[in-house]
């Protein structure tokens, strides 16, 4: 019996006891309590949005620091920990505008309170500033890693998965007492409670967690692989703990748990939707994974948000722009050789930019004489940036030519970002950030459909089309 099938039972066990009416609905209870992390992972990102300027302070804060040589070191250590696990962007609330039209103000970092929506009520990050009373100073080392580890707070308090525990739990001793130490010694405490998250009745109901963690949420630090070198046990450990990538890149079952938290699950990093924004295939599939892409490219994407011609979007942003531009070289070559030795799992989409259909549509769009529906869309509104062949402009604009993201089996992403527009990272080291208008008010729903079939299947990419129903489903959930 599976694990999940056995938490159904003791579920129906625990209902009948307690004079609840059916097991279907505790476990429909529990499930709809952690259904909610889709959301408010992306929430999350998109509310912290002026989190980054935020968080860039928190490294230049003048909190006590021991004199010890080593704990300073292992202080910076906890630092550069906590910006690869980007705890900043979710434990700092966005920013306040003191007045309509006044410029906004940056929040404490650490000091909690961005509001995640869910469709059961907001849910607030902690404050995990050392403050004793509203943050987390009273935490001991066991309590701090129970928390990370298991998502249960001291005192007991189940967290929800809105905080990644079920990756935390592989981050290992060294570096869960490094966080510690930086948590407690090199954050500047902030006496200020964060808003308390209220729950209608069920969802306020934390204890039902139980349930969940024991089905769905590893346990165990990251084990190495002896077969691989440590280089590649580096990027797997990153990726896997610290960077949470599958949260948003892995698609969720339906108790809206990961389906896979390392490459031995056929479904790790296969690609995910949350919020509507689909994170994609990371593995060497050629079509809509990395497989086309190089291991130097996807480090280059990761610290400037550009590379080998995409570009970042999306929530991909906020991770970028608070994390990964942060990480060290030798840190990105390892995530990036990581990634590239996962097979290519779940194909979709093609590239072929040598067909013969590739080459009469370069031809023909050279002459302007294309007649289908999109091109004409996309010769007005689109190519002036990407350009007739789809190739982009480095540095500027992202190619569309044999882009992963273009190709991916969910459109999603690509509906929102002609809804909403969208704006390149701001990155230390990376280009100028550019960008893309909004289309909302300029193209109607048939029209988007059009023009992203068309992007879809020209220049030698191979897509499955997409339907103005498909567009009208995104519009009508973000209400654009
Ligand atoms: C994707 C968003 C996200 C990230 C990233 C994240 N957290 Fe959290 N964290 C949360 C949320 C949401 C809560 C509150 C959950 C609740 O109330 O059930 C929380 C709660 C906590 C708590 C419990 C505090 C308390 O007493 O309530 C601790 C400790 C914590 N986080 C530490 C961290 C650290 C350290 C990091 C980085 C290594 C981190 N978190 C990264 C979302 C996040
Ligand atoms: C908050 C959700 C989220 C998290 C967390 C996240 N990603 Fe992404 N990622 C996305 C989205 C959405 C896209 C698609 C937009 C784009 O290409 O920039 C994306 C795109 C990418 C791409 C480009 C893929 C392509 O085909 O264009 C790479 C590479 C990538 N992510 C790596 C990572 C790594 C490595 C991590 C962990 C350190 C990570 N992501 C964490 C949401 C996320
Ligand atoms: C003013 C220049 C501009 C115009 C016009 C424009 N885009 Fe973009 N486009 C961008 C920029 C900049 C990005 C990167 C956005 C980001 O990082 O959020 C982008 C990103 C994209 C992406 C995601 C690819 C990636 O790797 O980032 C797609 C798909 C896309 N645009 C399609 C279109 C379509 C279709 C049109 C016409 C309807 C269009 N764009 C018009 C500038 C433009």
């Amino acid at each position: 019996m599976t694990k999940a099938n056995l938490t159904k039972r003791m579920l129906d066990a625990i209902v009948v006891r307690c004079g609840l009416r059916g097991g279907a609905v505790a476990l429909a209870i529990a499930t709809v309590m952690a259904a909610g992390t889709w959301a408010w992972i992306s929430a999350a990102n998109a509310a912290a949005a002026g989190a980054s300027a935020t968080s860039a302070t928190s490294s230049t804060s003048s909190a006590p620091v021991t004199a010890d040589p080593a704990d300073t070191a292992q202080i910076a250590r906890g630092a550069y920990l906590a910006k690869a696990a980007d705890c900043a962007g979710c434990h700092t609330a966005a920013p306040r505008v003191p007045h309509p039209g006044a410029k906004p103000v940056a929040t404490s970092p650490f000091a909690g309170g961005l509001g995640m929506g869910s469709p059961f009520g907001t849910i607030y990050t902690s404050n995990i500033t050392p403050d004793p009373r509203y943050g987390i100073g009273r935490y001991t080392y066991d309590e701090f890693a129970r928390a990370m580890r298991d998502g249960i707070a001291a005192g007991g308090k189940r967290l929800y998965p809105a905080m990644p525990f079920p990756s935390f739990a592989k981050i290992n001793d060294d570096d869960m007492h490094a966080l510690y130490a930086y948590f407690m010694h090199g954050v500047q405490p902030v006496a200020e409670p964060a808003p308390q998250t209220q729950l209608p009745f069920p969802f306020n109901q934390r204890w039902l967690l139980m349930f969940w963690d024991w089905a769905f949420a590893p346990k165990g630090v990251y084990n190495a692989n002896d077969k691989r070198d440590a280089q590649w046990n580096r990027g797997a450990y990153l990726v896997q703990s610290l960077g949470h990538c599958g949260a948003c890149h892995t698609p969720r079952g339906p108790a809206y748990e990961e389906r896979g938290y390392n490459e031995k699950s056929s479904t790790y990093l296969t690609g995910g939707t949350n919020d509507h924004w689909f994170a994609p295939n990371l593995t060497g599939d050629p079509g809509s994974g990395l497989g086309r892409i190089s291991a130097a490219e996807i480090a280059a994407f990761l610290k400037r948000g550009h590379g080998g011609g995409l570009v970042t979007f999306g929530s991909m942003v906020q991770v970028v722009e608070d994390s990964t531009q942060y990480l060290s070289d030798a840190d990105l070559d390892a995530i990036a050789g990581y990634l590239k030795s996962l097979p290519a799992r779940t194909p979709s989409g093609y590239f072929n930019a040598r067909s013969e259909a590739a080459r009469q549509t370069a031809q023909a769009l050279k002459t302007g004489e294309v007649e289908r529906p999109g091109a004409g869309i996309y010769a007005s509104f689109c190519a002036r940036c990407h350009q007739m062949d789809g190739g982009g402009v480095p540095n500027k604009y992202p190619r569309l030519a044999g882009n992963p993201a273009v190709l991916s089996a969910s459109s999603a992403s690509l509906v929102r970002l002609l809804v909403e527009g969208g704006g390149s990272p701001h990155t230390e080291t990376g280009p100028e950030p550019r960008k893309m208008p909004p289309f909302a008010g300029k193209l109607t729903d048939t029209e988007m459909a059009r023009v992203l079939t068309f992007v879809r299947n020209t220049w030698g990419n191979a897509a499955g089309p997409v339907t103005p129903n498909d567009v009208s489903s995104v519009r009508g959930a973000l209400h654009k």
